[in-house]
Order: structure tokens, then sequence, then C-alpha cells
């Protein structure tokens, strides 16, 4: 093992500001200060260091004394956890704590729609009062920076924009709703291997401008309550005591004035986490419990700063009205008005990626319909570990089907192969051997029946994909490999029947490279909540047109992808010379003239060398091929794009470019458009990836009918952060404004300046 030793900072004081714009947004929480004072006043040191840490597993304590009441939270993001035991992770076998399981992350933004973002924030807010929560612990909207991460059904998008477009309306909703959120994980959580033990180790420049937009704009424009510190370091101080990301970007430059909570077990200090910012340690009291006091006792820590970190929480419980005990808990949790949005966002998820016209479905002759794949019968609401949703229901795909085309057709279902199964704990080498015998055989009969189905039919519905114990937090997939033998079933499948539509419901971008080719019509269908069936059926059978979008690019090959494509995925050692380039300028935080040492080839750093070439940005701007790109997304309609205008020629820097463009329905069914406008800068003074997404659409239109599209781009949003300034900077060049449908599908161009 070799070991570089890196100088980490020599400088001594670095200011950090995101006020170019000098606009420090002002936290509504801020107006109860004043009652605060008066609260501090009268609490005890102990009643303080009491509100610092777990009650319970979601619980941290009020004063009871004054009358403050318990901060309750709850899983988040994509369902209210059931109602869990004090002090462990077992539910407490409630009735009533039946929760909407709302569609994923990823699907979230597969619909490009901040709006529906919005409900789904106003949906997740009723189901968590109805059950007496302040917080949800959510969104989670760490940026998908490899394709294999563990959480990536969970958070949104490789995109910082769309990311951050629907981070606001998610946080708008719940808060306008009467609950805190909490966004998670702060920051550059991208991987789940090692992610207790890892260190990130990345420039300024691709953190300020790819993975830390989402959690500013929703505190900046959503006035986020609350913030999640992630598990990992970055650049070598752990997230939940970082002076940087805490103290000085969130507070300081953003205006943050909530409060932090760790993740779970994921406070590593008492002195150093709480003057960095952090408010409560959970779920645990080890560093924010005796051992806080007794450092304030000793003088570790001034009383001032305990009363600050108060001063935060109180502030959410004063925004947040407590639920009061006899309401909490009546009602069932899950209700038809959130079943309506999770119905709406599924139906609006759905990524159509082929069709060489065989959809929607053709039921004019009854024809038999053959369901494989155990993805059609498969729960998502929970699986593998991490947040579950205890759903009161959960339509299959399977079940979607049958009640949508009833007697239409007949659907005859052949589970084809054996799901991935989640275990606990390690197995021996025997007991794996004999599993493995097992499953080999129970796939060659599974196979054996399902190519018998498929023989007979007119049509193969192949429902695949990845499911929850695939897909699972603590741990990233291996490849993106279709698990359980499902590539090589489609290739038996079309040897007897080749009009093979598939469909996957993965949260995460899988290999295509075999199921393209050999299916007529494909689509991605996510992990899609609660009434996700019944969508995927409206979609198939033509009563929806599908317009979801792709919020991430689906590779080639898992080797394309830039952290794989350049080695750096857990394996620092590749890039020895960027890495000690990045980490020499890194924001040091509080230590500085310190040497760091570095172990080149650990598992435990996570080197962002491709620093803002995340996702499509890699792809195109190295001009590496993909299967189907970022924002990508079939309908059952066209659109014509025409007449590309802007305002004006030439934009100073506090201009807003306004862009507007015909669109038209070209075909024969109403659907929705998801229209982008990428910039493209021209001879610009620093680098920039050969595209970015910057401002973008969903628009619904009638068959015939056009639309003049309207929309708006600041210029202030086209800056770059200047890591020699550590502050952001303008970068007034040419631009070539590009309109289309997908990051690789560009309608119209147009050339504009900035001044
Ligand atoms: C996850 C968080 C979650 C917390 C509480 C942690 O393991 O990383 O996202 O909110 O557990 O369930």
């Amino acid at each position: 093992m070799r070991i570089i030793k890196v100088l980490v900072a020599a400088t001594s004081i670095i200011v950090l500001a995101d006020c170019a714009s000098a606009k420090i947004h002002k936290s509504a929480l801020l107006q109860y200060d004043k009652q605060i004072d008066g609260i501090i006043k009268q609490m005890t040191l102990e009643e303080k260091v009491n509100m610092l840490h777990a009650k319970f597993m979601f619980v941290s304590s009020g004063i009871e004394r004054l009358g403050i009441a318990d901060m309750k939270y709850a899983d988040g993001p994509f369902g209210i956890r059931e109602e869990m035991q004090p002090k462990g992770w077992a539910g407490l076998g409630w009735e009533t704590d039946k929760a909407t399981f709302f569609p994923t992350g990823s699907a979230l933004a597969a619909t490009w729609d901040p709006e529906l973002a919005y409900k789904y924030g106003t949906g997740m807010a009723r189901e968590a009062r109805l059950r007496g929560k302040d917080m949800i612990l959510g969104p989670a909207i760490n940026i998908q920076r490899i394709p294999t991460g563990g959480r990536t059904y969970e958070y949104l998008s490789e995109d910082p924009f769309l990311s951050s477009r629907l981070a606001v309306g998610y946080t708008k909703g719940a808060q306008d709703n009467g609950v805190a959120v909490c966004l998670k994980h702060y920051a550059l959580n991208n991987q789940e291997n090692n992610r207790g033990t890892v260190n990130v180790v990345i420039g300024e420049r691709a953190m300020r401008e790819v993975y830390l937009p989402p959690f500013r704009a929703a505190v900046e424009e959503a006035d986020a309550f609350g913030v999640m510190s992630a598990y990992n370091k970055v650049n070598s101080f752990w997230c939940a005591e970082n002076d940087v990301l805490l103290n000085k970007i969130l507070r300081q430059d953003w205006g943050f004035a909530g409060m932090v909570i760790s993740d779970w077990g994921g406070t590593h200090s008492t002195v150093r986490s709480v003057k960095a910012g952090l408010n409560v340690e959970m779920p645990d009291q080890k560093y924010f419990g005796k051992a806080l006091l007794d450092s304030v006792k000793a003088g570790l820590v001034s009383e001032e700063i305990i009363n600050q970190r108060v001063r935060e929480i109180l502030r959410v419980r004063m925004a947040v009205k407590p639920v009061p005990e006899e309401i909490a808990n009546k009602e069932m949790t899950s209700q038809p008005a959130q079943q309506k949005i999770a119905f709406e966002v599924a139906s609006k998820s759905i990524v159509l990626l082929k069709n060489e016209g065989i959809l929607p479905l053709k039921l004019e002759n009854k024809p038999i319909i053959a369901v494989i794949g155990a993805n059609a019968t498969q729960i998502m609401a929970s699986g593998g570990l991490g947040s579950g949703v205890k759903t009161l229901y959960e339509i299959t795909p399977l079940e979607g089907l049958k009640s949508r085309i009833g007697d239409k057709a007949e659907i005859v279902f052949a589970k084809g192969y054996e799901p991935v199964k989640f275990t606990w704990g390690r197995k021996s080498p025997e007991q794996l051997e004999k599993e493995k015998i097992e499953k080999e055989l129970k796939s060659q009969e599974l196979a054996k029946e399902a190519l018998e189905v498929a023989a007979k039919a007119n049509v193969v519905l192949f429902i695949g994909g990845d499911n929850r114990s695939v897909e699972t937090e603590g741990s990233d997939r291996k490849d993106i490999f279709l698990p359980s033998g499902q590539d090589e079933l489609i290739r038996k499948i079309a040897e007897v029947n080749p009009n093979i539509i598939t469909v996957l419901t993965s949260g995460a971008p899988n290999d295509l490279n075999v199921v393209k080719p050999y299916s007529k019509a494909l689509l991605i269908s996510w992990f899609n909540g609660t009434e996700g069936g019944n969508a995927l059926a409206d979609v198939l059978v033509g009563n929806i047109s599908p317009s979801g979008r792709l919020p991430f690019t689906l590779p080639i090959k898992l080797e394309d992808s830039p952290a794989f494509a350049l080695g750096n995925y857990q394996q620092a050692k590749k890039n020895t010379d960027v890495f000690a380039k990045l980490v020499s300028e890194t924001e040091p935080g509080e230590k500085q003239n310190k040497k760091e040492e570095i172990v080149s080839d650990d598992p435990n750093t996570a080197f962002y060398s491709e620093e803002s070439l995340v996702g499509y940005r890699w792809f195109d701007t190295k001009n590496v091929p993909v299967m189907y790109p970022f924002g990508y997304g079939l309908t059952y309609t066209t659109f014509e794009y025409t007449k590309l205008k802007t305002d004006q020629p030439k934009y100073k820097k506090n201009d807003v470019i306004l862009v507007s463009f015909d669109l038209k329905n070209t075909g024969k069914m109403t659907a929705d458009e998801v229209v982008q406008v990428y910039i493209h800068r021209i001879n610009p003074k620093v680098e920039w990836p050969q595209k970015e997404l910057k401002a973008f659409l969903r628009v619904p239109l009638d068959p015939g009918k056009n639309r003049t599209v309207k929309l708006e781009i600041p210029v202030e949003n086209l800056r770059f952060w200047n890591k020699s300034i550590h502050n952001w900077d303008d970068d007034l060049c040419k631009i070539e404004l590009l309109v289309g449908s997908s990051a690789n599908d560009i309608k119209l161009k147009k050339e504009i300046s900035l001044r």
C-alpha cells in the first residue's frame, strides 16, 4: 500500500461566500428569535443539552416543564414509515400506520414536474401530520454520481438543476402543509459501499456547481427547516462535524436558520460537532448527552454555542405546530387524496424508450398476453435495507393489467426467474453452494414454464428489472446487469415469440444491450408506488401517453460512466496526480497548516476526479456514445419545435434571458412533451461541460394544437464557482441555446451573447 502525503492547505482563512448576488436568504424562522430569547433564559444547561440528542429512535426531546413538545421524525422520503419501537428498528405492529407508498425519487424526477413534486410534498405532509410527526426525513437529494449507487432509486437525478427544481417543489409542498423537511444526506453521500467510512475528496467547483445546488435551492428558495448530515467525510472531515459544510456553506452562505440532525449513528465527536453546527445526535446520546454536558462544564464548549444550537431547534419547533395527542394516529395514514397523488406521479413517470408500433396494446381481437417476470408481482414498497413503507396497498403490474384489461385479453402469467431476496448475515460456503444449485434447478423450471406460456401467446409482456433487494441502502450494486438471468431468459423467449414488450421496474440504470434488440417496445416503470401497476397498465393500453423522461443517462456499459471510466470509484490509486491536485485545493475548514496523510489506494477514499463531468456532462464532453441520453423518453404522439426566439440578442449579468418557441402536437393523441433548454458556451474563459440543462417545462398538448412556450434563464444562473476567489463569478461569453427533447435530441439552436 502506497501512502502519499498531501498538504491539505497552507492558507489561514478562506473566505467562502455565495454572496456574489449580495442576496442572502432571510429565513422565516428568524421571526421567532425574540420569543426564543425568553425561553432560553428560563432553561437550565441540562434542559438545553437534553434537546440535542435522541430521546427515542425517531424522537428528540422538547422541554416538558416549559410546554415545548418533543420533535417527532419520520422517514421519508417516499412514504411515512410505520410506527417504530422507541429503542429499536422493529415496527410496533399497529394497524393504522399503513401509509401511501409514493413513487421513489428517480420516478418523481422522471416526471420532470416541479408542480407535481409540490403535490408529492403535500401528500407526504398530510400523512406525516395524521401520524403526529413534525419532520419528514426527506427529500433525499444527493446527485446520482454512479449508476450502481445503492440509493439511486431514492435520489432524484444526475443533474443539479432538475434535482433542485424538484427539491424546491417537494420542500414547499411539505412545509406549506405544516411539516418540516429534512434534506438528506448533506453532503456528497453518493455511494453506499463504505458510506460510514469513506472520505470524499472533491474540488470546490464540482461541489458548488454539481453536488450542492439541490440543497442550496431548497434552503434559499423553499426555506427548508431541516438538514441531515451524511455518514461520510468530505475533504477529510465527517459531515456531522464539517465546519465548511455546516457553518460556512449552509448557515453563513445560504442563510439556513433551521436544525441539522445527524444521520442515524453518523455522529463522531462532541466538541467539534456541536461547534461545527450539528444540532441533534440521532438516534443516540453518545456524544451529545453527558459528554456534551461535561464538555460545557469543562469550558470546552461555551454556553453561547449550546444556546445557538437550542435556538435553531426551537425555531423549527415554533414554526411547526405539534399535532395534539388526541388527534394524532386516529385515522389510517394512507388516504385516497394521497393515493391519487401517487397515481398521478406514477402515470407521468413511465419512460418509453423504444416502440416499434407494438404499443399501445391492441386488444380488438382479444389477444393472449403472456406476462412473464417476477417483477410483475413484486412489491417494491419495502425489501433490502433501509426505510421501507408499510403500504396500505400496492398494485403490482400484473394486478394493474388485470384490472385495466379485464376480459379484453387473456392474461397468462409465468414467473420466469427467481428474484433476488435480501438476506441478513453471512452464509457458509457450503450453504451458498447448496443454494446456488437449488436456484439453478428452480430457474430451469421457471424458464421452461415461461417459454411454454410465451409460445402460445400473441404478445409477451416481460416485466423484469431490479427490486428493492438488488437496489438497497448500505451497499452499491456490483454491476448494472439485469439480475436473476433475465437477459438469458429474454433471449430464449425471443426464439419462441418475437413480440416482446419489456418493462423494467427498476430505480436505477440497467444494462440494456440484450434486452433492447430483443424487445419491440421497452419501458422503465420504476419503483412506482401504491398505484404503480395501475399507472403502468394505463400507459400500456393507451389510456395515457407515456410522458416520463430519463433523469439520468443510460450508458451503453457501466465502464463508460465517469467514475468507472476514470477508475476512481473506491480506487483512488489510479489517479494519484489528479488526486493530489484536488486535495490541495479543497476547503480545509478549521484546521489549517495541517499535513494530512492520505492512503492512495484506500477504498475509503472516493476521489471525484471527474470533477463537474457527472452524468451527461461527461458523455457529451468526452463524446462517449450512450444507450439512451439524459432527458429521453418517447410518447404515443409527435411534436414539432419551431420559431426559437429570445427577447434580446445580448444580455448583461443581471438580466433574465427570455426564451420562446412554438411547440405543436403533430400526432393523434393528447400527450405531454418535456421541453428542455441546454446551454453551450462559445469561447468561454474557463472550462465547461459541453452543455448544461438550464430550463425545462412539461407541456400538455392536444393533437393538432400549438403553444408558444416561454422559459426564463437568469444570467446569474450561468455563473461558475471561481476557486481562486472562493466565490461565484461571471463567464460572459457567447452562448448557444439548445432547445430539445433530450440532451442528445436538439431541435432548435440560437446564439446570444453575455456581456
Ligand atoms: C438513513 C437515513 C434515514 C435514517 C433513519 C439511515 O440509515 O441513511 O436516510 O433517514 O437511517 O431511518
